[in-house]
C-alpha cells in the first residue's frame, strides 16, 4: 500500500482502518464498536474493548515469545550504571511494584504522581500503576516544588513516587526537599510516598507517611493485570497552556495502545527486535509514548539514557550509546543535536564509534532548523527525519511515513499528514485557505485513537481551548502552510506557548511569577530565538510608581523567582526595566512586535498601537 491509498483509507473507511489496528494489539474483550461520537465532533474510541495496557507492553510479549529478549536498557553515564532488564525480568518487576501498590490501598482509577530521574524504577512504576488501572501523572523532575504542588492539587493523587535525587551532568539535585515542599503547599495530602534511595543522596523520611522503595518491594507479592476499559484513563500529563495553571491531558488506554502501536511502524519503521532510542525524558510526551509505551508495545527494546548530549561525558555520549547497546533507531530533539555540533562541528566524536547500527535518526519537538538537518545529514549519511506532534495528540500528527513509503524530504517540512489526521489550514474563521498560504493548523475531528481524550478535571476547558476556536476542528496552537505537493510546513505557535530546548513553556506563566514581584506594575514574557535552545524567555517590566529599584538587582530577584517557582528549566535570564509597553488602543500589550524586536526582524508598525514611539525605546533596549 502507498502513503495516498493508506492515508484516504484512514479518512473514508476509518472504522475499517482502525478496526484493523485494533486487532493488532492483544485485548481482553476486542471492541466490536470502533467509533462513537457524542457532542462536538468529539467521542470514544473502542468504547465496548476492554484491556490493559501494561499487560499490552510486557505479557503480551511474554506471550509471544520475546520473554529473554531486552525490554529496557537503562544506561546512565552520570553514575557510571548499565543494566538491561528482559521481558520477563521487567514483568516480573512490574507486577511486584503493582502489587505493592495495590497492598497500599491504591485501585482502579487512583491517581499517583511520579516525580522521578530518568531511573528504571520510574518506568517500573508508571507500568506499575497501568497494571493495576491506577492512573499515574509523572511530573518532569526540573520543575520547581510549586509546580509539583500545582499537580498535586490537580490531580489529587493518593500517592507520590520520587526518589532522593536526580543527577544534572555532576550535580545531584535533591529531590525530597522538594516533595516536601510541594506537598506543604497543596492543600490535598498524598496518603503516602515511596521513595527510591540513592546513594548520591539519602533522603529524610517522615514517620508515617514515607516509605522506602526497596522496603516496599521486598514484601511484595507480584499481581496480574486488571481489566479497564478501552475509554478509561490511562494516565494525565500536564503541559503549559496559555494560562499560569497547565492543564492536564488525559489519555485513554485503548485508543492509545492501539495508535501508538501503529506509529511504530508508520512513523519510524520499527520491527519487533529493533533496538530504539528516544533520548528524552519520561517527564515528557516523547518520554511517556517513546522511551514507554509504544517501543514495548511493537516488542522493541527501549532505552532510557539518564545523561545529557553534551558533558556526560563529552560530544561524542550518543554516539557512544549507539555503539553500545546497537541502536537501530534514534530519536531526539533537535536541540540535542545543535549543542553537539557546537562542541563538535566536525563531527570528531562521531569517527571514533561504530554506529553502523543506526539506521534512521528522527527529530521533533521544535522547528528543525535546515543548519542541524544538514549537519546531521552530511556528517551521518543517514535519513534524518522531521514529525510534528503535541502532548496533546500523543503521536505525530505529521510524519515522514517511512514504514509505508519513504517519501522524499523537504527542508523544514514535518512531511504529510499520518494516517487518520485530517489535517487543514485555515483562516481565524475556520475557512480552509489555498495551498502555500498560512493559516491556523486544525484537524478535522474526529481526532485519530491516541489523542487527548479531555483536560482532567476540566472538560469545559478542553471545549474551550481546542472544540471551539474551529467548530469541527481541533485547534493545533500552531500556525504553517501546506505546499502545493501536500506537505505540511509548521511556522510556530500561534499562542504564548514557547518552545526552550525542546521544553514545553508558557510565557503567561513567567507572567504570573514576575507579576507578583511586589515592585512590578506590569509585564511581559516573550519567546525571542536562542541558537542553541531554539528560544528563551525575556521578560520586559514595568515598575510601580514611586518604587526605587536597581534595576540589575530586579532582574536577579526575578529570574531567581521563576527558577524557584517553575524551575532551572524555565531558563528565565533576562528581564528588563522599561518605561511603558507597547500597547493596542483598547490595551493590549504587542507581543508579536516584541518578539520581532528581540529577533532583529522587520516589523510593521500596527495601526491599533496607541504610542509608535515606545517600539524605538524599546528597540534600544534591545540594542536594535
Ligand atoms: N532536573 C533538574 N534540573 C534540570 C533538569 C532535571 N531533570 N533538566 C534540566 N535541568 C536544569 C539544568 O541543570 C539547567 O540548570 P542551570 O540553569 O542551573 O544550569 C536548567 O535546568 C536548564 O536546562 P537545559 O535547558 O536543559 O540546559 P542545559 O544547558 O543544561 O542543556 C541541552 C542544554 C540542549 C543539552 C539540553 O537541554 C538537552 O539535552 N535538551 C534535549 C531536550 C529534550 O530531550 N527534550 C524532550 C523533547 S524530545
Ligand atoms: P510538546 O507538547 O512539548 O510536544 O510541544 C508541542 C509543540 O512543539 C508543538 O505545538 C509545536 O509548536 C512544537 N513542535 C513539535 N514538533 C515540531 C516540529 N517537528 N516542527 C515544528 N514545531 C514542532
Amino acid at each position: 500500500m502507498d502513503y495516498s491509498s493508506e492515508f484516504q483509507r484512514s479518512i473514508s473507511q476509518r472504522d475499517d482502518f482502525w478496526r484493523e489496528q485494533a486487532a493488532r494489539i492483544d485485548w481482553i474483550k476486542a471492541p466490536e464498536i470502533v467509533w462513537q461520537a457524542k457532542e462536538n465532533g468529539h467521542g470514544d474510541w473502542f468504547p465496548d474493548g476492554v484491556l490493559n495496557t501494561c499487560d499490552v507492553a510486557l505479557d503480551a510479549n511474554i506471550r509471544a515469545g520475546r520473554g529473554d529478549q531486552k525490554a529496557l536498557i537503562y544506561d546512565s553515564p552520570v553514575t557510571q550504571t548499565q543494566r538491561a532488564y528482559t521481558y520477563n525480568e521487567l514483568t516480573a518487576e512490574v507486577a511486584r511494584f503493582a502489587g505493592a501498590l495495590r497492598a497500599r490501598g491504591i485501585e482502579k482509577g487512583d491517581r499517583v504522581i511520579i516525580y522521578m530521574p530518568m531511573v528504571p524504577q520510574a518506568v517500573i512504576a508508571m507500568l506499575g500503576c497501568a497494571r493495576i488501572g491506577a492512573v499515574h501523572s509523572v511530573v518532569f523532575g526540573g520543575f520547581a516544588a510549586n509546580e509539583l504542588a500545582v499537580r498535586i492539587e490537580d490531580a489529587t493523587p493518593k500517592a507520590l513516587i520520587t526518589a532522593s535525587c536526580g543527577i544534572e551532568v555532576n550535580r545531584v539535585i535533591e529531590y525530597k526537599p522538594l516533595v516536601d515542599k510541594a506537598i506543604e503547599q497543596s492543600s490535598h495530602k498524598p496518603e503516602f510516598c515511596i521513595v527510591l534511595q540513592r546513594p548520591q543522596a539519602r533522603a529524610d523520611l517522615q514517620a508515617g507517611r514515607d516509605v522506602e522503595w526497596n522496603t516496599l518491594m521486598a514484601g511484595a507479592q507480584p499481581v496480574d493485570p486488571v481489566p479497564v476499559k478501552a475509554t478509561d484513563p490511562l494516565y494525565i500529563l500536564y503541559t503549559s497552556g496559555t494560562t499560569g495553571k497547565p492543564k492536564g491531558v488525559v489519555r485513554d488506554n485503548g485508543g492509545h495502545a492501539v495508535a501508538l502501536n501503529y506509529s511504530m511502524s508508520l512513523v519510524y519503521g520499527a520491527k519487533p527486535g529493533d533496538v530504539y532510542w528516544a533520548a528524552s525524558d519520561v517527564g515528557w510526551v516523547v518520554g511517556h509514548s517513546y522511551i514507554v509505551y509504544a517501543p514495548l508495545f511493537a516488542g522493541c527494546t527501549s532505552i532510557l539514557y539518564e545523561g545529557k548530549p553534551v558533558k556526560t561525558p563529552d560530544a561524542g555520549a550518543f554516539w557512544r550509546v549507539v555503539q553500545d547497546h546497537g541502536v537501530n533507531l534514534l530519536f531526539t530533539a533537535p536541540t540535542a543535536f545543535r549543542a553537539v555540533r557546537k562542541e563538535d562541528p566536525d563531527a570528531r566524536e562521531l569517527a571514533k564509534y561504530d554506529v553502523s547500527s543506526l539506521q534512521r535518526i528522527f527529530l521533533a519537538g521544535e522547528r528543525l532548523d535546515p543548519p542541524t538537518y544538514e549537519w546531521l545529514s552530511e556528517h551521518t549519511g543517514l535519513p534524518v527525519l522531521d514529525h510534528w506532534w503535541q502532548t496533546e495528540t500523543g503521536w505525530a500528527i505529521c510524519c515522514n511515513p517511512v514504514g509505508i513509503e519513504m517519501m522524499e524530504t523537504k527542508p523544514g517540512s514535518a512531511t504529510v499528514p499520518s494516517p487518520g489526521f485530517d489535517v487543514q489550514i485555515v483562516d481565524s474563521f475556520g475557512h480552509p485557505v489555498p495551498a502555500g498560504e498560512q493559516g491556523y493548523i486544525a484537524v478535522k475531528l474526529p481526532l485519530p485513537p491516541g489523542c487527548m481524550k479531555t483536560v482532567w478535571g476540566d472538560d469545559e476547558r478542553f471545549r474551550r481551548t481546542y472544540l471551539d476556536p474551529i467548530p469541527g476542528y481541533y485547534s493545533s496552537g500552531d500556525g504553517g502552510y501546506i505546499d502545493e505537493d501536500g506537505y505540511v510546513f509548521v511556522m510556530g505557535r500561534t499562542d504564548d506557548v514557547i518552545n526552550v530546548a525542546g521544553h514545553r513553556l508558557s510565557t503567561g506563566e513567567m507572567e504570573e511569577v514576575v507579576a507578583s514581584h511586589v515592585a512590578v506594575a506590569e509585564c511581559c514574557v516573550v519567546g525571542a530565538q536562542d541558537e542553541l535552545k531554539g528560544q528563551v524567555p525575556i521578560g520586559l517590566v514595568l515598575v510601580k510608581d514611586g518604587v526605587a529599584t536597581d534595576p540589575d538587582e530586579l532582574e536577579r530577584e526575578l529570574v531567581q523567582m521563576v527558577r524557584e517557582r517553575i524551575g532551572a528549566i524555565a531558563c528565565f535570564q533576562r528581564a528588563m526595566v522599561v518605561d511603558r509597553l507597547p500597547k493596542t488602543r483598547s490595551g493590549k500589550i504587542l507581543r508579536r512586535v516584541i518578539r520581532q524586536i528581540a529577533d532583529g526582524e522587520a516589523y510593521t508598525v500596527p495601526s491599533t498601537i496607541d504610542d509608535p514611539a515606545i517600539l524605538e525605546e524599546i528597540s534600544e533596549k534591545f540594542g536594535r
